[in-house]
């Protein structure tokens, strides 16, 4: 089995964009398995599941996931979700996506459903979420961590949300606190505060440190 880099981190702590950028450097492809825990979200909302009040919603939802096929798609470029023939990619980082993953997230049966699919594909790559390291891949050649201070990530996903920054900080330390189960970084792994770097930054480090 090829080399695996595992880049696990809290919400907005750039992991995408720094996994996308170390990929790329590496000339291999990287993973995002928050896309499929927001496409499990996505099937639950188009379903018409109340995230809250419906009775054993994690049956609910992997009988979703049985009816339907969902495909990751690794590209260096940015990973694209499939749902059959149809993308779903944009679909997936919406406000309403970011509010409910984290319900479905710690689902075991859903996490034994991402799991696998992502053990299935080709080394080598880049994996990014937040168990890469510890769960899925404990055996990686080499781990990451991203952090960074809730103000700093919300002005960060600013960018790509409607909503005031204020409100985004509100959101993101809600989802780390709803995501706590599946946040403690590997033991094993290097452990980078995001704040003071650039993105180029973040990713000449750990390309540094793969160097070695
Ligand atoms: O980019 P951001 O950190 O906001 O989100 P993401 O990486 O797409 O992850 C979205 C959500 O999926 C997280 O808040 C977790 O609830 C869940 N997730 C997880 O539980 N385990 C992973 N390995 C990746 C994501």
């Amino acid at each position: 089995r090829g080399v695996i880099v595992t880049i696990d981190g809290v919400a907005a702590s750039g992991k995408s964009s720094v996994s996308g950028g170390v990929a790329s450097a590496l000339g291999i492809p990287y993973v995002s398995s928050g896309l499929l825990y927001r496409a499990a979200t996505l099937l639950a909302l188009e379903a018409g599941l109340d995230l809250h009040q419906t009775a054993d919603l994690e049956a609910a939802v992997l009988q979703e996931l049985a009816r339907h096929t969902l495909v990751l798609e690794p590209l260096a470029a940015g990973n694209r979700v499939w749902e059959g023939q149809r993308e779903i990619t944009e679909r997936l980082h919406s406000t309403r996506i970011d509010k409910g993953v984290s319900i479905i997230a710690v689902m075991p049966r859903v996490r034994a459903w991402v799991d696998d699919q992502l053990r299935a594909l080709p080394a080598p790559f880049v994996a990014e979420g937040r168990d890469m390291g510890t769960a899925v891949f404990p055996e990686a050649s080499a781990k990451f961590y991203l952090t960074a201070s809730p103000r700093i990530r919300a002005e960060r996903r600013a960018k790509e949300r409607p909503e005031d920054i204020p409100a985004i900080e509100a959101a993101l330390t809600r989802r780390d606190e709803l995501d706590r189960a599946q946040i403690a970084p590997a033991p094993d792994a290097l452990v980078i505060d995001t704040g003071p770097l650039d993105l180029q930054g973040v990713i000449d480090l750990i390309l540094s440190k793969l160097a070695l």
